[in-house]
């Protein structure tokens, strides 16, 4: 009996534990399942969206040369140069500097788009990258009394920025109508220290993008078209003189490069060619290639036979490069 007893109350012991453990195991299982669940989101999360690592930036050299040569027409100069720049330095495991270079040529030549083409072949999310930032003056610092505010801002985000990613990329457009003394402000992030307070900088690139010296570049390549050379064979020195200091220098084209190019801290400086009616043609054509339509050379003709060209007498240099070219089609479909 109570043997019996005992057996029957040892069965029920046994069981309530066993109950009780399914319940906590299965209780476990579900909450190992759920916080599974959460892990595997969390995990995924961090695999699909965008880290400082290889995975999302990895320079692609023969994709920067294939978008230069197929995508931005009418600058042989420039996409030597920008090839030649970007390359060496991304293949530098130490560069002793961050890559600063400055974009120059008339409106709509392509500054901006060779920017865009150097983004899209580092960063697999180009353009849309969160380690890619762009200041445009007139946008971001348009009053001359805020300078003071805007100086610690733009200190603080590059510094916050490089922190997050030493691969960023910054670029400042319409610098000819920036303050001189914002750009002093951060001299000191373009130039050769190790590190500052324990940041390093010289992983970034910086890109400054202007009209300056667009008129003096236009000039050459006039000249050389007057003197029935072909536009290919125009080579970076005979830019130069364009290029260099004393254009900068007037107070009209902003003095900003002036103390920049003292200390050497652009590395490069890239002309852009004004562009011609067949590159204008082409950008029409691109145009409808990314927009998605059926490239119509009927339609690119008449978008490039409306430009204004320049000079009055030779009619050779579309006024506004390929600007304004994606407004029109949109005019046109
Ligand atoms: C590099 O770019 C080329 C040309 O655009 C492309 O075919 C290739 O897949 C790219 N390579 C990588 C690793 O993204
Ligand atoms: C990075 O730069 C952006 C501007 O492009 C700024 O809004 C942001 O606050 C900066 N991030 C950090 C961490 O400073």
């Amino acid at each position: 009996m109570r043997a019996t007893y005992k057996t029957l109350f040892g069965c029920v012991l046994i069981s309530s534990v066993l109950v009780n453990a399914l319940g906590s195991i299965s209780a476990m299982l579900v909450g190992a399942g759920l916080g599974g669940v959460a892990v595997a989101a969390v995990y995924r999360y961090l695999l699909e969206s965008e880290n400082c690592n290889s995975k999302w930036t990895h320079f692609n050299s023969t994709g920067l040369e294939f978008d230069l040569d197929h995508k931005l027409f009418g600058q042989h100069v420039a996409s030597r140069v920008i090839l030649k720049a970007v390359t060496g330095f991304m293949n530098n495991k130490n560069p002793k500097k961050p890559l600063v270079l400055s974009l120059h040529g008339s409106t709509g030549t392509g500054k901006n788009f060779a920017s865009e083409l150097i983004a899209e072949n580092i960063y697999k999310e180009g353009m849309a990258s969160s380690f890619i930032h762009q200041f445009v003056s007139t946008v971001h610092f348009p009053h001359q009394r805020n300078i003071e505010n805007y100086k610690s801002k733009l200190k603080q985000w590059i510094k916050g920025n490089v922190t997050i990613c030493p691969r960023s990329i910054f670029i400042f457009d319409e610098m000819d109508k920036m303050q001189p003394g914002l750009i002093d402000s951060i001299k000191a992030y373009l130039d050769y220290y190790k590190n500052l307070d324990g940041i390093s900088y010289r992983h970034a690139i910086f890109i400054f993008l202007s009209n300056a010296g667009g008129e003096k570049i236009m000039q050459v390549a006039l000249d050389f078209w007057r003197a029935g050379r072909d536009r290919e064979e125009m080579e970076l020195k005979d830019l130069e003189t364009a290029l260099s200091l004393s254009v900068f220098n007037n107070k009209q084209s902003g003095f900003w490069h002036a103390s920049l190019i003292d200390k050497n801290l652009v590395d490069f400086f890239v002309p852009f060619l004004p562009l011609e009616y067949k590159h204008v043609l082409l950008c029409g054509m691109a145009e409808m290639a990314a927009k998605g339509l059926k490239p119509n050379h009927d339609v690119a003709t008449q978008m490039a036979r409306e430009m204004i060209y320049t000079p009055k007498t030779e009619k050779l240099f579309s006024v506004k490069g390929c600007k304004t070219i994606s407004s029109k089609l949109d005019y046109y479909t």
